[in-house]
């Protein structure tokens, strides 16, 4: 994963769109990331599906290489951090360690998520688990806000936005950002988690208006406006 990004100024604060899926807030020195997913494949084998259980070691890897990089004061994860409500009693000790050690030296906000809300064992991360959280204007939750208010701009993930570019006549879906007047919707990190197209009818429920994708491309980031 390579350091590929792209700065814009948007409600007065510097965010830095990084490829790797990950949103650094420059003004207040924080990392967000969301829908971790950690215990996905636990989960997914526990359910008949076998498929190879590496997914929890690459997603906190590439977290802490993130971390790393942009040396944060703070890390908000946006919900869905875990795949269900057991993944962290079910998390091989290391990588539990591994988080453990990540919250004892910065400040970790875990906003709760669908896939999380009563998660067992949480005390065991560090960190503080909020439903959401306003730091001055801005506002952090898992499922973007129905009718917000207008002083806030809001940051969540939950639908995992991806979209295509056409390439030689062929489609190529990647992850993106949606980006809208008060609102950006964060792609999903984990490494086992796939995308919702942006073309489909859940975004239009979301509000019909103009927005900005932010396309994570493998060798650049890709700005486009699109109507939902
Ligand atoms: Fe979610």
């Amino acid at each position: 994963m390579t350091h590929l990004n792209l700065k814009k100024r948007i409600f007065d604060f510097n965010l830095i769109f990084d490829r790797s899926g990950v949103l650094f807030i420059e003004d207040t020195k924080t990392l967000l990331v969301s829908d971790l997913h950690l215990g996905k494949s636990i989960s997914m084998n526990k359910n008949g599906n076998l498929i190879p259980p590496y997914d929890n070691m690459e997603t906190i890897i590439n977290l802490k290489k993130m971390i790393s990089y942009y040396k944060p004061n703070q890390v908000i994860s946006l919900g869905d951090t875990f795949h269900e409500n057991s993944s962290v009693q079910t998390m091989e000790k290391n990588f539990l360690n591994e988080i453990k050690c990540m919250t004892k030296k910065i400040k970790f906000v875990w906003i709760i998520g669908n896939h999380d809300n009563s998660l067992i064992n949480s005390k065991k991360l560090g960190g503080n688990f909020l439903e959401n959280l306003s730091q001055d204007n801005l506002f952090f939750t898992h499922i973007k806000t129905k009718n917000l208010n207008k002083k806030y701009f809001e940051f969540s993930g939950h639908y995992h936005p991806k979209t295509f570019l056409k390439i030689n006549n062929s489609r190529y879906y990647y992850k993106c950002f949606v980006i809208g007047q008060n609102f950006c919707i964060l792609p999903s990190f984990g490494y086992y988690t796939g995308g919702t197209d942006v073309k489909l009818s859940i975004f239009k429920e979301i509000k019909n208006q103009n927005i900005q994708l932010i396309i994570l491309g493998k060798r650049k980031i890709i700005q486009q406006k699109y109507t939902l």
